[in-house]
């Protein structure tokens, strides 16, 4: 790659060899592909397997989207049964490695076998069209099979991350109202067994309305299993047909649900439809991805995110691509497994997350110097703004100095990735997702609902429809447009704020609400605060975040004890580890402080906002008038100060 004050442009060679090669041609594609989106978007689409093509591709009426309106598809077809019954039948389509070291490979006509018996085991357990099954997996491929499994019978999947609490899990299961679990016995993580049935166990205790649980044997442990409830996943297979007929089902119908955190302490269930989800994962593997027949295409995330169903389940088996799916910790048995795996594997394009490069710098430069990593040519990342230093680095020491890195910006909202460097055409200063891709209309926008000059900050929105974007908020449409679509008339609010430099590229500053990005995950900060009133000794709580170098933001607690209870850091390790055990391992607070009081305005509101400052400068400045009593302040000041 080339550079001149510090933009990095893709090589000749790269730039040649790619789907888009120059900025003139992105310019162009992009001039017409926002004038005439549906003519973009359809002429993506004709490269899926539909059993009925569309009427008409966009019925638009803000904020309700229909794609591919009168079209018929099985989205499983694409995925799998072209590929196997045509020149990629042998091809992998899974390269997998668990964290103990066990490794198989999966090929298309293998995988697609699987997901036909797997939906013939699904069925027979009574799961139909539109109904809702949770899938609470390790990343194993048979996390996939599942996913696909329901897809091919139109049943609608809800997967939950690994690493949530039974009481998300029950939550979850409430709100979706699912009846039907897929899981595992456990899936390794660091050396140890993460016991995912005996959480499903506890999730579903009350829960009548569960009709069955299907296991996974994974890692041999002895598990509970309830006769006439629980049933053993070979043992099921055993007696089902690898054949199975692909229903045609309409372009809107809905395909899966997936929780993520929002303002208030209830995750929101996005709802992703079919059809236009498919293109718009489908598209933007082949030009930003630049995906090829012969890649080895890596993307580190878990199936438990959203980065997970649209860049490792429905994207790249759409494409066809070959990909690694690995199971466990990025530093098991140390900071060296990617890189060891990048060279064993042969991977040619690498996805992961600002958070586990920072670890990585930390960790050392020996780890990945000690590894081939000659077969990378591209390199993504996702989850967060990546810091410069950390673009640099991840360039020069993993991308040997000669692979584009493509900074996806993109949410669980949206299906696919929006703003995006294309790896053979955009010069890219580090930092910045740059520019908006094909058929997406990204600007920055002032209150008054004008575009902010160069350099300023706004608003981050979407002017027009696109295929992947979500439909609604499951069981809470007013909610759906409360949060995306009350900031302006018809316009998708992404609740970032951003602005753009004077090329026109994209800067994500973050949130704008009450939601942290931790780890590149995101994470409400009232979820938190509802998980730590709900311990007995706590009155009241206020969570913020402060930035932390290696996971973005820190989760930063404060906490008043209800009359009664001691500080004592036995009570502050017992409240981390509460939240920890209420929504998972992630949501636990870095930082827990006892207050005698919290800051309030007259009308008794927390000011989150002066406890932010704090955390992150040790002191307080600017509009103090709102303040009730300015001595909780001058308080929770010095105590800060001496912790
Ligand atoms: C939020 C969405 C999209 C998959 C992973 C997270 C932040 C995401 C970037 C990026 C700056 C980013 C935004 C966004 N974000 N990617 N490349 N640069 N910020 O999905 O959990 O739905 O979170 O993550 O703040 O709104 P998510």
């Amino acid at each position: 790659m080339s550079k001149s004050s510090d933009v990095y442009k893709p090589s000749n060679e790269f730039s040649k060899a790619a789907r888009i090669s120059s900025m003139s041609q992105y310019k162009r594609m992009w001039q017409e592909s926002v004038e005439q989106p549906e003519k973009f978007w359809a002429a993506e689409a004709k490269e899926l397997a539909w059993q009925q093509p569309w009427k008409k591709v966009l019925e638009w009426n803000a904020p309700d989207a229909k794609w591919f309106v009168g079209g018929k598809l099985n989205i499983t077809e694409s995925c799998l049964d072209r590929h196997a019954t045509g020149d990629r039948k042998n091809k992998a389509a899974i390269i997998f490695e668990g964290e103990p070291g066990d490794r198989r490979t999966i090929t298309y006509a293998q995988l697609h076998k699987e997901v036909c018996q797997f939906a013939n085991v699904l069925s027979k357990q009574g799961v139909k069209s539109k109904d809702r099954v949770l899938i609470y997996m390790p990343m194993i491929p048979e996390a996939a099979v599942a996913m696909l499994a329901c897809a091919r019978l139109g049943a609608v999947h809800s997967v939950v991350f690994g690493g949530f609490s039974a009481e998300s899990i029950a939550d979850r299961l409430e709100d979706s109202g699912a009846k039907h679990i897929i899981t595992a016995d456990g899936g390794w993580r660091r050396g140890k067994v993460v016991p995912l049935k005996d959480n499903i166990d506890e999730a579903i205790q009350r829960n009548k309305a569960i009709e069955s649980v299907i296991v996974y044997q994974r890692t041999g442990q002895k598990v509970a299993m309830k006769k006439g409830r629980d049933f053993w996943w070979h043992e099921l297979a055993a007696d089902a047909s690898t054949k199975h007929e692909a229903k045609a089902f309409d372009s809107e119908h809905p395909l899966f649900i997936l929780y993520t955190s929002g303002s208030t302490g209830k995750p929101k269930g996005i709802l992703h439809t079919t059809g236009g989800y498919l293109t718009g994962t489908y598209a933007t593997c082949k030009y930003i991805f630049d995906m090829r027949d012969d890649d080895i295409y890596w993307c580190t995330a878990d199936v438990g995110w959203i980065t997970g169903h649209s860049y490792i389940v429905y994207g790249p088996l759409a494409m066809g691509v070959t990909q690694v799916i690995y199971e466990g910790a990025p530093n098991f048995p140390d900071f060296g497994r990617f890189w060891k795996m990048i060279e064993d594997h042969g991977v040619t394009i690498f996805y992961t997350a600002p958070t586990a490069i920072r670890a990585f710098i930390k960790a050392g430069d020996h780890f990945p110097e000690k590894h081939d990593l000659s077969s990378l040519r591209l390199l993504g990342s996702v989850g967060e703004p990546i810091n410069p230093e950390a673009w640099r680095w991840y360039h020069e020491k993993i991308g040997g100095g000669r692979c584009p890195i493509v900074d996806t910006w993109w949410q669980t909202e949206t299906g696919a990735i929006m703003i995006s460097p294309l790896p053979g055409a955009t010069p890219t200063p580090p930092g910045t997702a740059t520019l908006p891709f094909f058929g997406i209309d990204a600007a920055v926008l002032d209150d008054s609902g004008k575009e902010v000059k160069p350099d300023e900050q706004g608003r981050l929105v979407i002017r027009k429809p696109w295929p992947s974007m979500t439909r609604t908020i499951w069981g809470d449409k007013a909610r759906f447009k409360k949060t995306y679509w009350s900031d302006y008339d018809g316009l998708y609010t992404a609740g970032d704020s951003a602005r753009r430099d004077k090329a026109g590229n994209f800067w994500i500053i973050g949130r704008l609400d009450d939601v942290l990005n931790v780890s590149g995950h995101r994470l409400g900060t009232a979820e938190v605060e509802s998980a730590l009133v709900a311990h007995k000794a706590v009155a009241e709580a206020a969570v913020v975040g402060r930035p932390d170098d290696l996971k973005g933001q820190a989760v930063v607690a404060f906490v008043t004890l209800k009359a009664g209870f001691d500080e004592s850091e036995k009570l502050q390790k017992e409240l981390r580890d509460h939240v920890g055990k209420v929504i998972g391992a992630i949501a636990k607070p870095d930082d827990l402080h006892f207050a005698p009081a919290l800051p309030k305005t007259r009308s008794g509101k927390i000011i989150r906002r002066l406890l932010k400052e704090l955390v992150t400068t040790g002191s307080v400045s600017g509009n103090l008038t709102t303040l009730e009593d300015f001595s909780v302040i001058e308080n929770l000041q010095q105590r800060l100060a001496k912790s």
